[in-house]
C-alpha cells in the first residue's frame, strides 16, 4: 500500500532515510525542512523538497491543501541539552510547530500522523528493562517533556480532527549522515573521533547501557506504521511503538567493538560523569514485533560498517 506523505525534517538524519523509504514502497514524497540543522544534499532524488519552518503558516498551509494521505513527523529541535537551556524554544518547535502542522493536517484531511518521540526520553528512569510501552512515563528534561506533550497533543487532535496517530519511541538511532556534533550520537562521535585518531571520550565509568537500532531498520518501520491496523483503545500507549533491538550494549562495550569493526586501537579517557543520565536502558519491542510485523533486520556491526563507509567517503 502506498499514497502520498510529507516528511517533516526529510534533510535530517532520520528523515532522509525515510523519504528513501517511502519512494521504494512506491509514495509519493514530499519532503519539509528549514535546513536548520538538515542538508539539501541528504535528500534522496525523487523527492520533491520544501524549505519552510514548522511553524509557519506555509508549512500549515501546505499540508491543508497538499492531498496527503500521511504526515510523517520527524523535523524537531534534537538537543537535550539545548532544551535545558531554553525550555521556550525547544517547545516552540516541538510543541507548537507540531500542532501547527496538526491543525494543517486536519484541514488537508490528511488520514494518518506518524510521529517521532523517543522511548530514550519518555519513560525517565524505568525499573523494567527491556521496558515496554505501558512503562510509567516520567520524562526529566524539557525535551522529553515536549515529546510526551507532542504524543498527548497527537492523541487528542487525532480524535478531534478525525486522523489516526501513530507514535514511534525510538532507542539510540544510529548510521549514515547522522551529524557527530550531536550529542545523541554517540556512534557516529566514536567513528568520526577514531577516523581522526583521537582518543575517544566515556563520561562516567562507561558500563552505562544503551539500545541501539540501525537507522534503515527505523526507516521501515515507519514505512509499516504508515499503514499498519493500530490497536484501537484511548489510552496514550495503544498506537505507541518502541522501535529498538531490546539488547542493551555498554558505552565501553560500544567503544570496543567501533575499535574492532574498523580495525583501530581504542584509547579511551574517562571524563565525569554527566548528571541526570540514565544508567541502563533497552526497550522491548514485543509489539512492534507483532503489530506491525516488523523487527530489526541490521546486526550491529553491518549497520557501523555502512556508517564507517559513509564516514570514509564524506571524509574524502
Ligand atoms: N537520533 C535519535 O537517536 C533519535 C531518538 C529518538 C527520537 N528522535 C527524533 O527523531 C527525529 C529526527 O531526529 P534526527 O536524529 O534525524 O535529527 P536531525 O537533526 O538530523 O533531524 C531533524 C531535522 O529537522 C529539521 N528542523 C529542525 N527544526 C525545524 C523547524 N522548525 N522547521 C522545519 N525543520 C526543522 C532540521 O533541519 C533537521 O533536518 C526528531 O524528532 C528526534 O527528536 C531521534
Amino acid at each position: 500500500m502506498s499514497g502520498r506523505v510529507l516528511v517533516t525534517g526529510g534533510a535530517g538524519f532520520i528523515g532522509s532515510h525515510i523519504s528513501e523509504a517511502y519512494l521504494r514502497g512506491g509514495w509519493d514524497v514530499v519532503a519539509l525542512d528549514d535546513l536548520s540543522r538538515g542538508h539539501q544534499r541528504n535528500l534522496p532524488a525523487g523527492a520533491r523538497f520544501v524549505q519552510a519552518d514548522i511553524r509557519s503558516p506555509e508549512a500549515r498551509k501546505l499540508l491543508a491543501d497538499g492531498g496527503f494521505d500521511v504526515l510523517n513527523h520527524h523535523a524537531a529541535q534534537i538537543d537535550v541539552r539545548l532544551s535545558v537551556d531554553s525550555p521556550a524554544f525547544d517547545a516552540s518547535i516541538n510543541l507548537v510547530g507540531f500542532v501547527n502542522l496538526l491543525e494543517g493536517a486536519g484541514e488537508g484531511g490528511v488520514k494518518r500522523v506518524v510521529f517521532a518521540s523517543s522511548g530514550g526520553v519518555v519513560y525517565g528512569d524505568p525499573e523494567v528493562i527491556p521496558t515496554p510501552e505501558t512503562a510509567p512515563k516520567l520524562p526529566v528534561s524539557p525535551y522529553g517533556v515536549s515529546k510526551l506533550s507532542g504524543e498527548y497533543y497527537l492523541r487528542a487532535l487525532a480524535a478531534l480532527r478525525g486522523f489516526e496517530g501513530v507514535a514511534m519511541r525510538y532507542a539510540n538511532v544510529f548510521g549514515p549522515r547522522q551529524d557527530p556534533k550531536s550529542e545523541a550520537g554517540v556512534v557516529s562521535i566514536f567513528v568520526s573521533r577514531l577516523l581522526a585518531d583521537q582518543k575517544l571520550i566515556i563520561f562516567g565509568d562507561g558500563r552505562q547501557t544503551r539500545d541501539y537500532v540501525f537507522v534503515k531498520d527505523v526507516a521501515r518501520a515507519n514505512v509499516l506504521a504508515s499503514t499498519a491496523k493500530i490497536p484501537s483503545g484511548s489510552d496514550l500507549d495503544s498506537p505507541a511503538f518502541n522501535i529498538a533491538t531490546s539488547r542493551q550494549r555498554s558505552v565501553l562495550e560500544l567503544a570496543d567493538t567501533v575499535g574492532q569493526v574498523m580495525g583501530r586501537k581504542t584509547e579511551i579517557e574517562h571524563a565525569a560523569a554527566r548528571p541526570g543520565e540514565l544508567f541502563r536502558s533497552a526497550l522491548d519491542i514485543g509489539k512492534a514485533k507483532a503489530v506491525l510485523g516488523w523487527s530489526p533486520e541490521f546486526p550491529f556491526d553491518d549497520g557501523l560498517r555502512e556508517l564507517v563507509t559513509w564516514f570514509e567517503k564524506e571524509a574524502r
